[in-house]
C-alpha cells in the first residue's frame, strides 16, 4: 500500500484551528474517522468544535471535551460522535466500551487522544497532529492512513482557500519537503 502524502498546516490564532476543523466537517463521508493526537492544549477541542461547524450542527450546541462520558453526539448533516481518550486505560477498554459499533456507524467519528487506543482504531482515517509552535501558533499534521478517500484533499483545498496564501504557502513548502 503506498503511504499517502502528509500535510503540515500552520495554525496562527485559534480562529484557525476552527477553519481547519469546519472544513473537515463539510468535507467528510459518512462513516469518516478522525484521530486527533496532541499534548494537553494542542488545540484538539478547538478542532471539534470547527468540525460541529461544518457539519452544521446548532450553535446552539457547545462542543466541550466529554470530560465525564466516553462519547458526546451532535445532529449535523452527519452525527458527531466525539470521544475523548484521555481517561481510559487503552485499547482494550475502549473496545469493552462498543468502539466497534461506534466505528461501523454513519456518523462521523473524532477522538481525541487517539493515541492512547490506536490498537482499536480502524484502518482507514485520517491522523492529524497537533502541535505547539509558540504561544499563538499551532502545527497540524494530516495524515491519511489506509486510503481513507479523496475528502481528505478537498478539506484541506478548502481550508486553504478560507485560510489564504499564509497556509498554501506552508502546506506547498512542507509537500515540497517531502518530495525533495
Ligand atoms: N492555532 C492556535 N493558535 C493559538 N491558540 C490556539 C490555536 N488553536 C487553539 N488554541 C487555543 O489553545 C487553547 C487550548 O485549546 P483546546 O482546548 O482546543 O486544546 P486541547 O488539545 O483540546 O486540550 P486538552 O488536551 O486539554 O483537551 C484554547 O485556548 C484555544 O483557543
Ligand atoms: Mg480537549
Amino acid at each position: 500500500m503506498s503511504r499517502m502524502k502528509e500535510t503540515v498546516l500552520e495554525l496562527r490564532g485559534s480562529r484557525a484551528t476552527t477553519e481547519l476543523g469546519r472544513a473537515f466537517g463539510m468535507a467528510a463521508p459518512a462513516g469518516a474517522v478522525i484521530s486527533l493526537i496532541g499534548p494537553l492544549g494542542a488545540g484538539k477541542t478547538t478542532f471539534v468544535q470547527g468540525l460541529a461547524q461544518g457539519l452544521g450542527v446548532s450553535q446552539k450546541c457547545k462542543v466541550t471535551s466529554p470530560t465525564f462520558t466516553l462519547i458526546k453526539e451532535y445532529e449535523g448533516r452527519l452525527r458527531l460522535y466525539h470521544v475523548d481518550a484521555y481517561r481510559l486505560s487503552g485499547a482494550a477498554e475502549m473496545a469493552e466500551l462498543g468502539a466497534e459499533e461506534l466505528f461501523s456507524s454513519e456518523g462521523l467519528v473524532v477522538i481525541e487522544w487517539a493515541d492512547r487506543v490506536v490498537g482499536v482504531l480502524p484502518s482507514r482515517r485520517v491522523d492529524i497532529r497537533l502541535s505547539h509552535g509558540g504561544p499563538s501558533l499551532r502545527l497540524a499534521r494530516v495524515t491519511p492512513v489506509g486510503r481513507p478517500g479523496r475528502w481528505i484533499r478537498k478539506a484541506l483545498d478548502e481550508h486553504g482557500r478560507v485560510a489564504g496564501t499564509a497556509n498554501r504557502s506552508a502546506t506547498a513548502s512542507a509537500m515540497g519537503d517531502e518530495e525533495a
